[in-house]
């Protein structure tokens, strides 16, 4: 069991570990009745009328596996499943390209280990305790049973005369001291395989994770030359073609100074208009690049603010009692700031609802609208723009969007420093 082990009293101890090592005799004794199965689609299969068999099978061991992950989590081993989709159907190639999969693999050693090995360690715990209050005992309820049934150790030794029974006191007290000192050891031992097997294969948990890795590096390099292209789209359609008028416009003003100086003031005017113009989306620019308003107000502020400005009313609940990193906050910014720009462009919806919390060390987003749903990332560049600037931090997004509605955008983003 895990280090943080709650000190109980031995006998507490024993008895918690009994009672868990018996819930592990019960898993053990469903594997063994699905050993024959395991053997029984294996040897149909080579005569094809085992095929569709195969899948079913994979996934009742994957219940079973999933029992046992649920009994040790409870015993302090955290395990992660290791499935990502559904059991090899096994309709193609031989029954070697089945166990090909390390998943089937571990699974399937699991269940002979919890067959075998798991359910003779937990008789083994349950039979010191049974036998030894049985032995121990035995003399004061030796008259009340049939001869034949007059023995010690499960009835190993025989015992003649009742006087004779003080003999199962000593065998019966020393079984009980070896289950006070063993059952919790014994429940470790049951343990192990499921430890060692039902959790990600170790190589492939690391080469998935770089690949991941990989992913989600190439998403950031991606989102981060697509945010470049968007601000230098910015920066030349609008600012720089506002300066390039103020330019043109001062250059005119110049030449109509000598000859119609009323001509010239009014283009004058002009180019200053041009010049605010160009001030302002210039601002713009500047405030889409990291809002200056998450810096100054945090995050609980800028949300409100989106939300106050938002074209449909907006309830806004924000749970975030710590300062994310400035990355987070401002891809949690721009996730509300899109989800609420479309709820109020394509939505057509009366209320919308923006979530956010963190939990453990996840900052969650939740954006829902009552409007007429069909929100789809292949659509526009908005819903995509949110899906790779949120891989880039290793996060997750899921768009709930039925024809009809509603429509949900949920964000996970990891906020741990
Ligand atoms: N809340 C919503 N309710 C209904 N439909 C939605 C909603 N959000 C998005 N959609 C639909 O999904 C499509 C994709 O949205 P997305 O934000 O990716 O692109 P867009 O808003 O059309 O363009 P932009 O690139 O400017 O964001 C939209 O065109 C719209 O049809
Ligand atoms: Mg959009």
């Amino acid at each position: 069991m895990g280090g943080d082990e709650p000190r109980r009293g031995l006998l507490a101890g024993a008895l918690i570990a009994t009672l868990w090592v018996a819930a592990g005799v019960g898993i053990g004794v469903l594997a063994l009745m699905t050993l024959p199965l395991v053997g029984a689609v294996a040897a149909l299969r080579s005569i094809r009328i085992g095929r569709p068999l195969v899948r079913p099978l994979l996934q009742w061991v994957r219940v079973l596996a999933d029992l046992e992950r649920r009994r040790l989590g409870r015993l302090g081993h955290e395990i992660e499943s290791p499935y990502h989709d559904e059991p090899p159907d096994g309709e193609t190639g031989p029954v070697r390209g089945v166990l090909d999969e390390p998943t089937v693999r571990r699974d399937l050693s699991w269940l002979f280990m919890q067959a075998t090995f798991g359910i003779v360690l937990g008789t083994v715990t349950v039979q010191l305790l049974s036998n030894g209050i049985h032995d121990a005992t035995l003399w004061l309820w030796w008259p009340l049973v049939d001869e034949s049934e007059r023995s010690v150790i499960n009835g190993l030794i025989g015992l003649e005369t009742w006087s004779g029974s003080v003999f199962g006191v000593v065998v019966g007290i020393a079984q009980l001291i070896l289950w006070l000192l063993f059952a919790p050891r014994l429940l470790r031992y049951q343990c192990r395989p499921g430890v060692n097997l039902l959790g990600p294969d170790p190589d492939i948990d690391l080469s998935e994770r770089v690949a991941r890795l990989a992913a989600t590096r190439a998403a950031a390099l991606d989102a981060h030359a697509i945010e470049l292209r968007r601000i230098e789209r910015a920066l030349h359609d609008g600012a720089q073609n506002r300066i390039v008028g103020v330019a043109v416009l001062v250059g005119a003003a110049r030449r109509e100074v000598e000859r119609d100086p009323g001509r010239a003031d009014e283009i004058l005017a002009r180019a200053q208009d041009s010049a605010e113009l160009a001030l302002s989306e210039l601002r713009a620019v500047v405030r889409s690049i990291l809002p200056p308003v998450l810096e100054n107000r945090g995050l609980e502020g800028a949300l409100s603010a989106l939300a106050s400005e938002c074209a449909v009313p907006c309830r806004l609940t924000v749970d975030v009692p710590v300062r994310c990193p400035a990355s987070v906050e401002a891809t949690a910014y721009f996730v509300v700031a899109e989800s609420l720009t479309n709820v109020a462009k394509h939505s057509g919806a009366s209320r919308a609802e923006v979530g956010v919390s963190v939990r453990g060390d996840r900052l969650h987003v939740v954006v829902t609208d009552d409007g007429r749903g069909g929100a789809d990332p292949a659509g526009g560049s908005g819903l995509a723009g949110i899906g790779r600037r949120v891989e880039a931090h290793d996060g997750e997004v899921a768009v709930v969007s039925p024809e009809g509605g509603p429509t949900e955008i949920r964000v996970e983003l990891p906020c741990g420093s």
